[in-house]
């Protein structure tokens, strides 16, 4: 069991950390302003989510503010061809979430009224967005309690209430988010519990290896994603390349072209007509 006291305890080891050391980044305040009603602008958090599931922090932070820039609203996002948004979002990799908030942003227009839904389940139905992206727009945008886990979430409490155990689950984890998290300043708290996270990634050798969910990155997967990326790229600079030319231009291994045309045709990325492949 978890007793009040020891609540209060982790709370404020967390937050103290977070006074000295939180970080200031672009998607939050005073970055982005709280409106009057507290409420961070929701189609700017989701942005900033979206682009933060399974990429640094780092590489965000430089393309964030261009494609906010680019994209001022969840509608002059709505509008723009998909051409156009993946170009602002190269370099960030897996390019299947530009297409998925690029439908976003028209679901959101056309099924909510230009409205993001403010309740985790609504959020959930929009494409990309799954549990975690849904919790952190509760917590990020609307203040709102909402239980979620990321990877340096994770950290946290794999570091602080099971430091001798060799595998924890994310249900076990998920558990004890609930019992601590600060239901007053909610925003406040995931803010500080990322950050700590990050500190005991700078301290530690990767505390979420004990994570009954982590799993390195095969060399497959890396290779393949390259390939996609390096097509999509070429193909938002040059609109239509017959399929024989494209290995001329991938750096990547040659080995993954074929999978990666048939994927991303798949996908819904791409239109292959008489082997000359253009984006769909
Ligand atoms: N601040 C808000 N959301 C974040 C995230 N997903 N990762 C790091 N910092 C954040």
């Amino acid at each position: 069991m978890l007793s009040a006291k020891k609540v209060l305890q982790f709370q404020k080891i967390i937050y103290a950390h977070y006074k000295k050391h939180g970080r200031k980044l672009p998607w939050r305040p005073p970055a982005l302003k709280l409106r009057k009603d507290k409420i961070l602008n929701p189609y700017k958090i989701l942005v900033s989510e979206v682009m933060l599931q399974q990429t640094q922090v780092s590489r965000v932070i430089k393309k964030y503010p261009l494609f906010i820039k680019e994209f001022k609203t969840g509608r002059a996002l709505a509008r723009a061809p998909l051409s156009k948004v993946l170009s602002v979002w190269s370099g960030l990799g897996y390019n299947r979430r530009a297409k998925f908030l690029h439908h976003a942003a028209k679901k959101i227009i056309e099924k909510h009224a230009g409205v993001l839904p403010r309740d985790a389940e609504t959020l959930m139905t929009l494409p990309g967005v799954g549990p975690g992206t849904a919790g952190a727009v509760m917590a990020f945008a609307f203040n709102t309690p909402s239980i979620f886990i990321e990877t340096n979430i994770r950290s946290v409490f794999i570091h602080y209430f099971f430091p001798k155990r060799k595998k924890v689950s994310d249900k076990e984890i998920l558990q004890l988010i609930k019992k601590t998290i600060d239901n007053r300043n909610v925003r406040d708290w995931y803010y500080a519990l990322m950050d700590y996270g990050v500190m005991l990634k700078e301290k530690h050798k990767n505390p979420s290896r004990k994570s009954a969910h982590y799993v390195e990155q095969s060399p497959f997967k890396n290779s393949n994603r390259q390939v996609r990326g390096e097509i999509l790229k070429l193909l938002t600079q040059h609109k239509s390349i017959p399929k024989q030319k494209i290995k001329k231009y991938i750096k990547g291994n040659q080995k993954y072209i074929n999978s990666a045309l048939e994927q991303l045709l798949k996908e819904k990325f791409i239109r292959i007509k008489n082997n000359v492949v253009t984006l769909a």
